[in-house]
């Protein structure tokens, strides 16, 4: 209990004084939401953080208020001339009981805060949350910006972002961003050839789902799905990623193989591959050819398919002009049929899915490859999948038995799955669970 000399002043005094410094203080100020107690004439001598010339008690306060290590003042003012005066800070103040330690002085106020709340505008408001005094619940708190919540605004809300190819199919990526209109990516994304540039809003691990596109189906045979990647990777906010969905091959028809399906890719700002999905490859168009196959879980692509980020090739022993998948860094390739040797030598086309770092473009042809380095197709013979490395093809004499492989796929952070199918065009999945940061 105070004792009776004690004067107890409800907060609703000190709380104006505060409520108009709020935007004023120091990022170590502290808010102040409990009682003081004053005691007039009097003064401590000791217990002294720092003195100061002040012109007014309010100010005395204020420097109390604004000092971590405040607990009291005594403000005195000089006699000689009532606008001036001195403020001494205390560190520990007194116990409530113990007013008979403070000496009597006529110019001069004690007082002393009782239950500080220590609530600082910028230091405890995180990621650029407001502080503001809450007149219905008495307190300080901070005002957090859309996203974030907590009592500091330490948390942030599950949040997603699914980036899709915008509607666009063929071997060029999109030009519009309309289709994201109403989703959490409306006026986040920016275009460049196709890529998807986004800025990471968040610092914090976001689960990726990575999916490749489907092959081209034709009527006797079905494209590869696409591969599906899920993992946990750390971004930090202002990140801007690089990001191609891949999409789907074209289709064939009973006499044309389907086009390769694009893998999708996605890189940070210092050319760094973070994830890729590979496409599936394009379904053959002959009764004795094959389906595509699936893009595939690990790196190298399926059928002859490339390795370590370089484009799919072609095999066989009939001559054409299919399209291999591009890779991460290589092109794919076609076949210049050697009548001699009865076999394929590798060889530039445009035929071939072009590599993420070349653009990433599909192959162009009878039928042409998805976005995101999906091979073309040549009559019968499917193209071959796009990703981290491309998926071949293996061209057969009359097609039989003839099939265009899948892109791999790429992960740099901890994989949760991979291997799962997708059936149609590629996409990126980034959730961000509620939690702290
Ligand atoms: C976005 O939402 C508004 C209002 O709900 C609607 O009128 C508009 O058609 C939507 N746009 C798209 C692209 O979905
Ligand atoms: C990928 O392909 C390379 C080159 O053919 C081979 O050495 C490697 O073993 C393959 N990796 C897997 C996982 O199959
Ligand atoms: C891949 O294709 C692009 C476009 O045709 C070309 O500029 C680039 O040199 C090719 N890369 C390789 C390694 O052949």
């Amino acid at each position: 209990m105070l004792t009776s000399k004690v004067i107890v002043v409800i907060f609703a005094l000190i709380g104006n004084l505060a409520r108009c410094s709020c935007w004023d203080r120091a990022t170590n100020a502290r808010y102040f939401d409990g009682a003081v107690f004053v005691r007039h004439k009097s003064a401590l001598k000791t217990d002294i953080i720092r003195k100061m010339k002040i012109v007014s008690e309010i100010k005395c306060s204020q420097a109390c208020l604004s000092e971590n290590s405040c607990v009291a003042h005594t403000y005195c003012r000089t006699p000689s001339s009532p606008d001036k005066g001195t403020c001494y800070l205390h560190q520990n103040g007194i116990p409530e009981d113990e007013a008979r330690v403070l000496d009597k002085k006529d110019e001069c106020i004690y007082q002393q805060y009782i239950g500080f709340i220590e609530a600082t505008c910028t230091r405890q408001c995180n990621n650029k949350g407001k502080c503001f005094y809450d007149y219905s619940n008495k307190q300080y708190s901070c005002r957090c910006i859309p996203s974030h919540f907590g009592t500091y605004c330490e948390k942030v809300q599950a949040i997603s972002f699914r980036f899709t190819n915008l509607g666009k199919q063929g071997n060029c990526g999109p030009t519009s961003t309309s289709g994201y209109a109403n989703t959490t990516l409306h006026g986040k994304v920016t275009l460049d050839k196709g890529i998807q540039l986004w800025t990471v809003p968040f610092s914090a691990f976001y689960t990726l789902t990575v999916a490749g596109a489907s092959g081209g189906k034709t009527t006797m045979h079905s494209g590869g799905h696409g591969t599906v990647v899920i993992g946990i990777l750390q971004l930090t906010k202002g990140t801007q990623l690089r990001i191609l969905i891949g999409q789907r091959g074209v289709k064939g028809t009973s006499v044309a193989g389907g086009g390769g399906g694009g893998g999708t890719f996605v890189e940070d700002d210092n050319y760094n591959l973070l994830a890729a999905a590979g496409g599936g490859g394009g379904g053959g168009g002959q009764i004795t050819s094959k389906d595509g196959d699936d893009g595939q879980a690990s790196k190298n692509g399926s059928v002859f398919g490339g390795f370590q980020g370089l484009g799919g090739t072609v095999r066989g022993t009939e001559i054409n002009s299919v399209g291999a998948g591009g890779g991460f860094h290589g092109n794919g390739t076609c076949c210049l049929f050697s009548t001699a040797t009865n076999a394929c030598v590798f060889h530039k086309c445009q035929q071939g899915g072009l590599s993420f770092l070349n653009g990433g473009f599909g192959g162009t042809g009878n039928g042409d490859g998805g976005f995101g380095g999906g091979g073309a197709t040549s009559d019968h013979f499917g193209g071959g999948g796009g990703g981290y490395s491309g998926g071949g093809v293996h061209a057969t004499s009359l097609g039989s038995g003839s099939q265009a492989g899948g892109g791999g796929s790429f992960f740099i952070g901890n994989v949760k799955s991979e291997g799962g199918r997708n059936n149609g065009d590629g996409y990126l999945l980034l959730e961000l669970k509620s939690s702290s940061n």
